[in-house]
């Protein structure tokens, strides 16, 4: 039967999905300083990387660098959630820029964690993907004591100095599966790895990755709404298909939705990952009720209440007065 003619065709809607509380601090971070400075404020990097977050923000006026040499002297700067190194705030000084440090505060005390254990004269396996920013952060804090490890296989081969003085670490929006099955081959190989004091992997990685496993086994397809640079969106699409899901899709916002993907399909999975503003959710079923689809079903496996702080550069009053 197609649900396209019959209209049966259901949408099961994982719960937790998008926003987390760092993204939300983060563009709200943004938001605040263009209030309080005006245009233009200068943010490095992507602040979260979803492109209808960036582009609504550079319509609000603020101008996206690639690094701090790009910024005026003595402008206002956001760093965003991913963090920055202890290089790029040297570098942001030296310009006399005036820095709002956005970074998440669950990247903030991995950070810690790595200054911590190189102080300890430790050496860190850090569990993250190549060229990710929220890595090139981690990794600036004790570049000399810090190896990265890509993925499982990467763990049968990498080299290191001392076998005996590892601690591992990992950026905070990895799959936690392929994550433990990383610690576990490093462990076959270094069996004296300690591990991290608490969990890197974020609590909005993991409740999304719950919620999304769960939508995956009922349903036929699938689909992440996600920028293709969001590790935990592009995540929740290899999580979808590792339980279950038939086929699974990441895509940027409805307009992606190919209508073929649905052909024969009774029951399609949506989710969002941590950096998705819920608009593009409802425009995505909005969509696929048009498409037959229009009974839908929350599935939640977790509650979310964590709010953090704005940046304590933003906290103060307009005198500047703490
Ligand atoms: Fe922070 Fe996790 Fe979101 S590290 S920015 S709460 S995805």
């Amino acid at each position: 039967i197609d649900p396209a003619v019959t209209g049966s065709g259901r949408v099961l809607l994982a719960a937790p999905r998008g926003y987390c509380a760092g993204v939300d601090r983060a563009v709200v971070a943004v938001e605040k300083a263009l209030e309080r400075y005006g245009s233009p404020v200068y943010v490095r990097k992507q602040i979260v990387h979803n492109v209808h977050v960036v582009r609504r923000l550079e319509q609000e006026g603020a101008v996206f660098v690639d690094e701090v040499d790009e910024v005026p002297e003595g402008a206002h700067v956001v760093f965003s959630a991913h963090g920055v190194s202890p290089a790029v705030v040297r570098a942001a000084g030296e310009r006399r820029l005036q820095a709002i440090d956005a970074t998440c505060p669950l990247v903030t005390k991995v950070h810690r964690e790595a200054v911590r254990f190189a102080r300890d004269d430790r050496h860190i396996l850090l569990i993250g993907h190549h060229g990710h920013e929220e890595v090139e952060g981690t990794m600036g804090e004790a570049p000399d004591r810090t190896t990265l490890v890509g993925s499982p296989d990467e763990a049968d081969v990498v080299e290191v100095a001392d076998p005996d003085n590892l601690v591992w670490l990992s950026q905070t929006t990895l799959s936690v599966d392929e994550t433990m099955e990383t610690v576990r081959r490093l462990r076959v190989r270094f069996p004296n790895l300690q591990d991290p004091p608490s969990d890197d992997i974020c609590y909005a990685t993991q409740n999304r990755q719950v919620a999304v496993k769960k939508v995956a086994r009922d349903a036929d397809v699938v689909l992440v709404v996600g920028s293709a640079n969001s590790s935990n969106s592009v995540r929740l699409v290899e999580v979808a298909l590792e339980h279950g899901a038939t086929s699974a899709h990441r895509i940027d916002d409805a307009s992606e939705l190919d209508p073929a993907w649905l052909e024969g399909a009774g029951t399609v999975g949506v989710t969002s990952g941590a950096s998705v503003p819920e608009r593009l959710v409802e425009e995505l079923l909005r969509v696929l009720a048009g498409l037959g689809f229009g009974t839908v079903e929350e599935v939640r496996t977790a509650e979310e209440d964590l709010v953090f702080s704005l940046p304590r550069e933003l906290r103060r009053d307009r005198t500047g007065a703490p």
